[in-house]
């Protein structure tokens, strides 16, 4: 494999020092985080993620694996994230001016290349990496988000604002479908030809998710949320079993590297939640 930071290096990644602008809280537990970014924003391409680390800091160690939600013009950088350790606690008391490293962009992002409309399908936070994608289909994309209830549920806006059809479901009824996201997967297709699904959440919803979209001979792609060391295809914390091409046989992959975005056809859903 080509040295991450050589430029000559397809995938080559930049690290650097971001400052926070803006850091609020958008849901029960969940915030936006904007930084800037200069070198590596202007080369997100939708679905990449970037590693960002706190400077000077021994505990926590390693960096935190976070997909990019937008980007702007002038060099800035969304995330969003949800408050769940001890990283995501101290960025939660992050200010404006304060220093993050940054390293990015990272993964593969989607390819929806060729196809009319998308749905995407979303759990947790898990449509945070869509937004850019949604932009670029407008009317042509459906979000179905499923939330737990619907005081976690932040975003949809913006999504709305960019042309999406947003369908919600709840798990306790308090917006939206009361039910799970993916029994809205039928609805959400039946009028479009040239479709394809693409999710992120929890293993759960994407093991359900895959099963309908091979009920109906849908293409599937899942977005993998896989703890991450380095980010970088190193140290191989990250690995998943995938069939290349059309072979039998699974190996190991790199979901950092090689994802995170897997055809849904030919990984080895785990049992994780
Ligand atoms: Fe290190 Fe993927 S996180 S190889």
């Amino acid at each position: 494999m080509p040295h991450p930071f050589c430029p000559e290096n397809p995938k080559a990644v930049i690290c650097d020092h971001g400052l926070v602008t803006n850091n609020t809280y958008v849901a029960q537990n969940t915030w936006r985080l904007r930084l800037s970014a200069e070198r590596i924003a202007p080369l997100v391409r939708p679905g990449q993620f970037v590693m960002l680390r706190l400077p000077n800091l021994r505990d926590p160690l390693l960096g935190r694996p976070l997909a990019v939600y937008r980007t702007t013009p002038d060099g800035f950088l969304d995330v969003v994230y949800l408050l769940v350790g001890k990283m995501t606690s101290r960025l939660a008391r992050m200010k404006a001016g304060e220093p993050l490293e940054i390293w990015g962009p990272l993964g593969n992002g989607f390819d929806a290349t060729g196809y009319d409309r998308i749905v995407m399908l979303a759990g947790g936070i898990g449509q945070t990496p869509f937004l850019m994608l949604a932009k670029q289909f407008g009317e042509r994309a459906t979000l179905l988000l499923g939330a737990r209830t619907k005081d976690r549920i932040c975003c949809v806006d913006d999504f709305r604002k960019v042309g999406t059809k947003v369908v919600i479901a709840t798990d306790d009824g308090s917006e939206g479908y009361h039910g799970l996201v993916t029994e809205l997967i039928p609805t959400a297709v039946s009028e479009a030809n040239r479709t394809k699904v693409l999710c992120c959440g929890p293993q759960p919803m994407l093991r359900s998710a895959f099963a309908e979209c091979q009920k109906l001979g849908l293409p599937c792609d899942v977005s993998l949320e896989s703890p991450m060391a380095c980010g970088l295809g190193i140290c191989y914390s990250c690995v998943v079993q995938y069939r290349q091409d059309d072979s039998e046989s699974y190996e190991y992959v790199r979901t950092c590297y090689d994802g995170p975005v897997f055809d849904a056809y030919r990984l080895k859903m785990t049992n994780d939640k």
